[in-house]
């Protein structure tokens, strides 16, 4: 529950989620989400679930990014950021939010703060507009046990409020996809977390 005192409110602005990201992402971090996970293509058809203000464009090749986002003021800033490079719409998760097909749907850091009928829509949409060949990567943080206690900690800031623990992130994916790949990172960014990583074939 966040207040008007709470500063994680603030990461709502553009400006300061894009200083925030600077700041706690790492060349080699992004570069290993890309290299390791992502995988993409020169040409690819990416779609982008949430894609904020489209930073990850940065770290990738000439791809066709579709990006849409729920909040209109992250998307302002991913259109005067990038222009052309994609299109950047304003839209919530939604199974009639795109049409057409996909070489690689992503949602980066977005799972963790949609309930879990929104969560499963995610799946349902990013399942409906894959290629038979294309894949999901999802990037979230995660709650396990045995988990180091400074990064659970970290881990509790975060302003999503719904991070799960691997079988609850795995159950949603379940109900769209059959194929369903997890990997746990714990040094994608300078601060101490925990990421999991799905990737999911239809
Ligand atoms: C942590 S940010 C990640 C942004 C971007 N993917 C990145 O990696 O920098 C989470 C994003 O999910 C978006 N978001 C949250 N709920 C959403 C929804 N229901 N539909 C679309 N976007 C949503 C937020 O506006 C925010 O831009």
């Amino acid at each position: 529950m966040f207040d008007r005192l709470d500063p994680r409110g603030l990461l709502a602005k553009p400006w300061v989620y894009k200083t925030f990201r600077g700041l706690v992402t790492t060349k080699a971090g992004r570069a290993g989400l890309v290299e390791d996970y992502l995988r993409p293509r020169p040409g690819d058809s990416v779609l982008d679930i949430g894609c904020g203000t489209a930073d990850v464009l940065d770290d990738l090749p000439d791809v066709e990014y579709y990006g849409f986002d729920s909040s209109e003021e992250y998307i302002d800033l991913a259109r005067a950021r990038h222009g052309n490079r994609g299109t950047f719409v304003n839209a919530s998760v939604s199974r009639d939010t795109v049409t057409g097909k996909f070489d690689l749907v992503m949602a980066l850091g977005v799972l963790h703060h949609l309930n879990d009928g929104d969560a499963a829509e995610l799946f349902a949409l990013a399942s409906s507009a894959l290629k038979p060949t294309g894949r999901l990567v999802t990037l979230d943080p995660l709650f396990h046990d045995g988990q180091a206690a400074h990064r659970r900690f970290v881990v509790s800031l975060d302003r999503g409020g719904h991070i799960r623990i691997l079988n609850e992130y795995i159950e949603l994916a379940q109900r769209s996809f059959q194929e369903i790949e997890s990997h746990t990172r714990t040094d994608l960014l300078r601060i101490p977390y925990t990421h999991l990583i799905l990737e999911c074939s239809p």
